[in-house]
């Protein structure tokens, strides 16, 4: 029988390729992996565990904050804290970056997190999960927030775990897209898919409905060309889903294709759309490219942009290659 290749074997294996990766970058993907194995099965819990409602605070976003994000986020930090291998942190959950205390070693990568995406879906069971993005920390001396201000297109890992029916592992560090599924019962990520690729078109596409009066025209012309169906101007039937976790929205999509919406709306016209840019957008965006996939935020590609702060929100349009150029172009012909 084929022995399962496992995160571990996959990693070390990756030296001997063409892309190795540092040393120290593969222990860093190992213990955040791990710490995704810890909130799964926090996750698995549920109310068994104590972790679902609220934990009556906010977050810098002013969102309230779940038992479960503050959980999710506290285990992140935990593992990957003391293992020499990170200059820093930055969470959705924390207003502040995070130096590494000083009695771990430093290292010279910066780990930025959504540790728990999808909070609205926690206490209804439905699929939620962890996004992670790793990039080099490029100066010296002592860690501040200008060093996570780089775009996503120096980001040197990227991944989430979506925690649904099956715990999944998706995983880049630039040359392709690898998936792994946890094997509940040794506790191991085994290499489920290699080379994910996301098909050019599609007929399925994902939005909040609910806020159709508060888009721009460029998006309500897509959907009502979507929403026309075989007999209008994209002369082909659409299918809707909106999971409301990104993770799994875009897990879907890593799995078959389709086209993930969150754009601008006049509900806070001074912010550009609701998913933060650092710990949500760039890593799927990459992941996307990645599967040959593209996203913009209508107009330029997300993974070009200069960040500014560092809970920065952003207008998000990722998936099928021909269905977020078309949208695109109805942007940039506004
Ligand atoms: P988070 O739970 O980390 O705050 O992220 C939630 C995000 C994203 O996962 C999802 O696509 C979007 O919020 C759903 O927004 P709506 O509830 O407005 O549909
Ligand atoms: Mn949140
Ligand atoms: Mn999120
Ligand atoms: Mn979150």
């Amino acid at each position: 029988m084929a022995q399962k290749t496992s995160l571990t074997r996959y990693l070390v294996e990756k030296q001997a390729g063409a892309n190795p990766i540092p040393a120290q970058l593969q222990l860093l993907l190992e213990v955040v992996a791990d710490s995704c194995k810890s909130i799964s099965s926090a996750v698995n819990k549920g109310a068994l565990g104590g972790v679902l409602g609220t934990a009556g605070s906010e977050n810098v976003q002013g969102e309230v904050q779940k038992k479960l994000d503050i959980i999710s986020n506290d285990m992140l930090i935990e593992a990957a804290e003391w293992g020499g291998t990170l200059a820093g942190m930055a969470s959705e959950e924390m207003d502040e970056i995070l130096p590494i205390p000083s009695q771990y070693r430093q290292g010279d990568y910066l780990l930025m997190f959504d540790p728990l995406d999808g909070s609205s879906n926690i206490d209804v069971n439905v699929s939620i999960g962890t996004i992670f993005s790793v990039l080099k920390k490029a100066g010296g001396g002592a860690v501040q927030e200008s060093d996570f201000l780089q775009p996503g297109a120096r980001q040197v890992a990227a991944g989430y775990c979506v925690y649904g029916p099956q715990t999944t592992l998706v995983l880049t560090t630039g040359d392709g897209v690898v998936m792994f599924t946890l094997d509940r019962e040794v506790g191991t990520f085994v290499l489920t898919q290699e080379n994910v690729q996301i098909p050019a078109d599609t007929k399925e596409f994902a939005i909040n409905m609910s806020n159709m009066r508060h888009w721009d025209t460029p998006v309500r012309r897509y959907i009502d060309e979507c929403l026309a169906g075989k007999e209008g101007p994209r002369a082909k039937d659409f299918n809707m889903r909106w999971i409301a976790s990104m993770v799994a929205d875009v897990h879907r999509i890593m799995t078959r294709g389709g086209i993930f919406m969150y754009p601008w709306d006049k509900r806070e016209p001074d912010k550009p759309g609701k998913l933060r840019l650092m710990y949500e957008a760039n890593p799927m965006s990459w992941l996307i490219e990645q599967a040959g996939g593209a996203s913009t935020d209508g107009r330029q590609r997300i993974l070009d942009i200069q960040p500014t702060k560092l809970h920065q929100r952003v207008s998000v349009v990722l998936g099928s290659k021909n269905e977020v150029d078309l949208v695109t172009k109805y942007h940039l012909e506004k």
